[in-house]
């Protein structure tokens, strides 16, 4: 099966033409790219950063049903970024993770610790991001190969695994190849298109 590759474009870019060239120069590579959500809808794009679990009186949310609409197909659900500014919590993300489910699109639900997911069905797509290799916009941190490798090997029966965390066109393989993940959230990287074209490139 080939790689999964996950855009996560967070807060960024801040204008929809910048936002329109980045999309224009990648699409078409087979990625799931989450922009902001505002931009979901010029740039029909396949990937969403996070959903509410339910529609109506819940000021500031998006549903799962706006998403569908939309064409969106999977949800990024529970970054530790959402988990850290926003005050998300296991309780929270469950419910969203069930909305999504519910609405036929995909979760791809990210951890940290095993215990975080450890009621979940496995069938899932889960992204091992522990929060230390998180860029943070700033300089590249990746997680210790062998660290990574074994969390893999921790979650043997999980069929789908991605890395997340500092990922860019010089460690892509060897979270592939050697450490045995199914794919990978980009963060950072996936805001440069010469650099998220070459990690595609270099694993699928
Ligand atoms: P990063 O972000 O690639 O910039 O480290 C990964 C993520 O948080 O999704």
């Amino acid at each position: 099966m080939k790689p999964l590759i996950v855009a996560n474009w967070k807060s960024n870019p801040q204008t929809l033409a910048e936002a329109k060239a980045l999309f224009d120069a990648v699409e078409n590579r087979g990625a799931i790219i989450c922009p902001p959500f505002v931009y979901l809808s010029a740039l029909k794009a396949n990937g969403a950063q996070d959903c509410f679990w339910s529609s109506g009186a819940y000021t500031g949310e998006v549903s799962p049903e706006m998403l569908k609409d939309l064409g969106v197909e999977y949800v990024i659900l529970g970054h530790s970024e959402r988990r850290k500014y926003s005050g998300e919590t296991s309780e929270m993300i469950n419910k969203k993770i069930k909305a999504v489910l519910a609405e036929g699109l995909k979760p791809i639900v990210c951890f940290e610790k095993i215990q975080e997911i450890r009621k979940l069905s496995k069938e899932l797509i889960f992204c091992f991001e522990p929060s230390s290799a998180i860029s943070r916009g700033g300089a590249y941190k990746p997680h210790p190969l062998e660290k990574a490798k074994k969390m893999r090997q921790t979650l043997a029966f999980f069929p789908f695994v991605l890395y997340g965390g500092s990922a860019n066109s010089q460690n892509a393989r060897d979270y592939i190849i050697k450490a045995g993940f199914q794919g990978l959230l980009v963060g950072k990287a996936s805001l440069d298109a010469k650099e998220f074209i070459e990690i595609i490139k270099t694993i699928c």
